[in-house]
C-alpha cells in the first residue's frame, strides 16, 4: 500500500490560512503488539479497547509559507509551552510524511497539543497524540484538496499515518475496539492500518470500564521502541507470535459471543506475557512496581471471593488497568477505593471506559 501522492501540491496563490482541531483517545491493547518489522509493521495482530477520558487534543494552524524553501516549518506547543524535544520529534515525523502530504513544505505550521490526563501520570500518550496529529493532517489534506470526503477512506488514511508515528496509534481512530494486523480470519485486516471492530463485538464490551491505577508516575526506564527491537533476538519470539495469534482467535470469539470470562482470561494472560517477554529479553528489563504485583493479587482475590467479573491488564508500564462491565460499578468502586487506591501514587487513579473514538472539534 502506498499513500505517496505527488499531486497534492498547492497551486493557487490565494490559499487561506486555517485551523483544524481533533481530540483523539488513547487505547489499551487486550492482545498486545510487541515486536515489529519493516516500517512499523506488527509481527502479530492486536486488538484494543478505545478509551474515552484519556485523550490528546491537537490543533493544527496552517498558512502559506512566508519564506519559501524545502522542509517543514513548524512551531510546536505542548500544554501552551514551547517544547523543543517534542517539536523535534514531530518535525522529523512530518519530514518523513512529505511523500504522503507533499504540500506540507508549502506551509508554515503551528501545532498546539494537550493531554486530558496529568502530564506526569505515567500514562503513555503516543497513541492519543499520534492519532490526533494524523487526523489533523488528513483534515488538512481534505480542506485543501477535498480528497478525503469518504469517511471510511479518511479513517483508513488517518490510521495508516498514525501507525507511522506509533504502531499502537493506528488503533485509536476507531470507536470501542479496533483490530490491527493482517489476519486471514478478519476481512479487510491489514498490517498497514487498523480497522473497526464495532460490529463484531457484543454490547457488553461497548460499556466496558477501564480504571487506571497510577501506581508509579516515574518515566519508563526502557522505551517501547527498544522493547520491540529486543524481540528480534528474543528466544521466545516465535512462540510469542503463535500465542498472540491464538489469543486473537479466542478473543474474537469471546467478543462476538459476549464471553466476559474468556475476555478477562485473555487480557490477563496477554498482560503478564508482555511483561514476561520484557524480563526474558536480553538484556532483560522490568517495568513493574512492587505495588503492581500487590494490586494484581488483590484483584484476583477479590474476584475469587466476590465472583464478580473484574480483570486486569497492563500496558508497557507499572500502572494497572482494572476492567469490568458497567453492571458491577458500585461493588468494584468500593473495592477499588478501599483496597487499590491506597497503593496508588498520591492516591491517584483515573476512571475510563470504552469510548466512541476521535472527534473533530
Ligand atoms: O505503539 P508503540 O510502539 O508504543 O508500542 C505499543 C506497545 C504496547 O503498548 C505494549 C502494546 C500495544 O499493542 O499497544
Amino acid at each position: 500500500m502506498d499513500y505517496s501522492n505527488p499531486k497534492l501540491i498547492i497551486e493557487t496563490a490565494d490559499l487561506e490560512a486555517g485551523t483544524v482541531t481533533w481530540k483523539s483517545p488513547s487505547n489499551l491493547a487486550i492482545v498486545k503488539y510487541w515486536g515489529k518489522f519493516g516500517d512499523q509493521l506488527p509481527k502479530n495482530p492486536s486488538i484494543s479497547l478505545t478509551l474515552e477520558n484519556a485523550f490528546t487534543e491537537t490543533t493544527l494552524e496552517y498558512r502559506p509559507k512566508e519564506t519559501a524553501g524545502p522542509g517543514i516549518s513548524l512551531e510546536f506547543f505542548f500544554e501552551e509551552e514551547p517544547n523543543p524535544a517534542f517539536a523535534q520529534r514531530i518535525g522529523a515525523f512530518l519530514e518523513r510524511l512529505i511523500p504522503v502530504f507533499p504540500f506540507l513544505p508549502q506551509l508554515d505550521l503551528t501545532i498546539h497539543s494537550q493531554n486530558s490526563f496529568p502530564h506526569s501520570a505515567g500514562i503513555a500518550s503516543s497513541a492519543s497524540s499520534m492519532s490526533a496529529l494524523a487526523l489533523g493532517l488528513c483534515s488538512l489534506e481534505d480542506n485543501l484538496f477535498q480528497t478525503l470526503n469518504d469517511d471510511q477512506e479518511f479513517d483508513r488514511k488517518a490510521s495508516f499515518v498514525a501507525r507511522l508515528g506509533s504502531g499502537s496509534a493506528s488503533r485509536s481512530i476507531f470507536p470501542y475496539m479496533a483490530f490491527w494486523g493482517q489476519h486471514s480470519g478478519v476481512a479487510g485486516s491489514s498490517d498497514q492500518f487498523a480497522i473497526p471492530l464495532e460490529n463484531e463485538i457484543a454490547p457488553i464490551f461497548k460499556t466496558l470500564h477501564d480504571d487506571i491505577l497510577i501506581l508509579s508516575k516515574k518515566e519508563k526506564a526502557v522505551a517501547s521502541t527498544k522493547g520491540h527491537d529486543l524481540m528480534n533476538q528474543h528466544p521466545f519470539a516465535e512462540s510469542r507470535y503463535n500465542q498472540a495469534r491464538q489469543n486473537i482467535h479466542f478473543l474474537l470469539n469471546a467478543l462476538k459471543s459476549g464471553d466476559l470470562e474468556a475476555f478477562g482470561r485473555i487480557a490477563e494472560n496477554e498482560a503478564l506475557s508482555l511483561h514476561g517477554l520484557m524480563m526474558s529479553s536480553n538484556p532483560g528489563f522490568f517495568l513493574l512496581d512492587p505495588n503492581t504485583l500487590t494490586a494484581i493479587e488483590r484483584v484476583r482475590n477479590f474476584r475469587e471471593e466476590s465472583k464478580l467479573p473484574v480483570y486486569f491488564s497492563l500496558d508497557a508500564g507499572p500502572n494497572l488497568h482494572i476492567l469490568y462491565p458497567e453492571s458491577v460499578i458500585p461493588e468494584v468502586r468500593l473495592f477499588l477505593e478501599s483496597e487499590l487506591m491506597p497503593l496508588c501514587e498520591d492516591q491517584v487513579w483515573i476512571a475510563d471506559w470504552a469510548g466512541e473514538g476521535p472527534e473533530q472539534v
